[in-house]
């Protein structure tokens, strides 16, 4: 890097040491523009000042930019980017359903009413029929009789089983089903328990791979007619969990791995309706800390094999029951044993309710960086109508009453052959800091990385050398008579010496 000038200087002045460049052979040679005319040869003149003025402005301002830069980089910006990405085929979701009401009246034996009776409203404390006048004749007749306890030995109960038992069946429910155009049947349907209860979920891909759809629209997607069998409607006497003031089904459109929570998240379908639903998929992509908030490291979950926050929130409920109740709903994973109706009265619901609607801290749940989700858009028909209603009656062989009052058809299919991707994306990488503090160094000094690692070069030199002189005069005062400096070598000349190669 010396230059033929800086070389005459050195040797012509110095005997026994490299001395560094003066400032003035250094600014010129330096690749940094405007200090070659701040140390110039010549004397200090008004021009010489105001090229000091302008350097050092623009220093200022390249320190200010900079800053401002690394400002902004370390509050770690992110964008959104929207895309829409079409495939040949797509996967099919699952689709969940529960009836509202999840004990059909007509399954409850003696010995259920015996231990459910008061977790239902139906009967008070001491096994009697509470608030008899709110009841059909008909209702109040068969009630009478399954709580008649006289000479009754109440037997084994388990909550799972009496649900298992008193759910509506999917097999009476359908009235009829079919995807892409082929005919399904209630054994498509995998059952799964849900705070509603015993509920369905169709393609759930435990019965083989899940079923894909080839096209968008209507014809390529799932078409089911059920029967909601109100008269199997427990009697509603009080508000308890269990019953349900509504009639319908709740239906959850979720992706195979993530297992339904559809109480929170599903969306109601009503009896005498035909609800159309249309799909969208979407993948979402999210950074993790310090750019967004999600968990880069899927978290694990205890009872599911795929983390998402539906699993993290039953698994979160379930630790939470298990510990405060010591047992767990039927809903529930796990191997603690089943809460009894007492329990599923004093703990389980007053604990749960307070866990959703209340306790913010405990079901902490992070949001995984990779999500699917299934934007939909619902739309409604009346069914059945006034020229098809007797035509329905009479297929189904019901009164047209309970035609109109218990069927609906809901639809479920993909508005088109494509998934939207909602993708973060860092909005300001390091990369890009370094682009614009090297444009500005350049736009305003004139400096490169080379520039600066000059400088310190230069700055090594000098320093260097002042050492090498103070520790030479210490040496020559020790050895002021050794004339043949050539001959004998400090240790101090070697180290000297041999720092500049390094
Ligand atoms: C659950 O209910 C179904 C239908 O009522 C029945 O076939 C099945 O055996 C029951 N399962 C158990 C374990 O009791
Ligand atoms: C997101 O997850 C799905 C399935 O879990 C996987 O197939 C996909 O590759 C993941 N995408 C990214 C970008 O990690
Ligand atoms: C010079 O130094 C040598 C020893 O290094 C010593 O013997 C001699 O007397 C010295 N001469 C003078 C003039 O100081």
């Amino acid at each position: 890097m010396k230059s033929p000038v800086m070389d005459l200087k050195v040797e012509s002045m110095d005997i026994d040491y490299d001395h560094p460049p003066p400032l003035q052979v250094f600014a010129h040679t330096s690749t940094l523009h405007g200090i070659s005319h701040i140390f110039s040869y010549e004397k200090i003149t008004a021009k010489c000042c105001l090229w000091v003025v302008f350097f050092l402005s623009s220093l200022t301002f390249l320190v200010y930019v900079c800053i401002d830069r690394i400002q902004f980089y370390l509050e770690y910006p992110h964008v959104t980017k929207l895309d829409e990405i079409s495939t040949p085929v797509m996967v099919f979701p699952a689709v969940t359903i529960c009836n509202l009401n999840s004990i059909r009246f007509s399954k409850i034996t003696r010995n259920d009413l015996y231990h459910t009776g008061e977790l239902l409203a139906l009967l008070n404390s001491r096994h009697e029929i509470r608030d008899a006048h709110l009841v059909e004749e008909s209702v109040m007749e068969v009630l009478k009789m399954k709580a008649d306890f006289r000479s009754f030995k109440p037997r084994h109960f388990n909550m799972w089983e009496f649900y298992n038992r008193t759910g509506h069946e999917m097999k009476e429910m359908l009235l009829s089903c079919q995807f892409r155009g082929s005919p399904c049947h209630p054994e498509d349907f995998s059952v799964v328990f849900t705070r509603y209860g015993k509920c369905y979920t169709f393609n759930s891909g435990e019965m083989g791979p899940p079923r894909i759809s080839v096209k968008g629209g209507m014809g390529n997607g799932l078409e089911i007619m059920l029967d909601i069998q109100q008269d199997e409607y427990l009697p509603v006497w009080g508000e308890t969990d269990e019953s349900s003031f509504e009639a319908g089904i709740k239906v959850q459109i979720h992706r195979q791995d993530e297992p339904p929570f559809i109480d929170q998240l599903g969306f109601g379908v009503a009896p005498g309706f035909q609800t159309f639903v249309s799909c969208q998929e979407q993948r979402l992509l999210y950074l993790p800390a310090p750019w967004g908030s999600c968990k880069s490291t899927s978290p694990s979950s205890d009872f599911f094999k795929t983390y998402s926050i539906s699993a993290c929130r039953t698994d979160c409920e379930t630790r939470y029951l298990v510990e405060n109740c010591n047992c767990r709903m039927v809903h529930m994973p796990g191997d603690a044993p089943y809460c009894t109706p007492v329990l599923y009265k004093e703990c389980a619901h007053p604990a749960l309710d307070f866990l959703v609607e209340t306790d913010n801290d405990y079901c902490l749940c992070e949001t995984p960086c990779n999500i699917t989700r299934f934007s939909k858009e619902l739309s409604f028909v009346k069914i059945p109508s006034k020229a098809s209603v007797k035509y329905l009656a009479k297929k189904f062989s019901k009164s047209e009453k309970y035609i109109t009052e218990n069927v609906l058809v809901l639809d479920v299919f993909f508005e088109a052959l494509n998934y939207e991707t909602i993708e973060q994306r860092k909005a300001y990488e390091i990369a890009g800091l370094l682009g614009d503090i090297g444009g500005q160094m350049g736009l305003f000094i004139g400096a490169s990385i080379l520039t600066i690692l000059e400088l310190f070069d230069y700055i090594y030199e000098v320093m260097k050398y002042r050492l090498c002189r103070c520790s030479n005069k210490k040496h020559q005062h020790n050895n002021n008579n050794n004339t043949d400096h050539g001959a004998v070598l400090s240790l101090d000349d070697v180290k000297c010496h041999v720092s500049k190669f390094h």
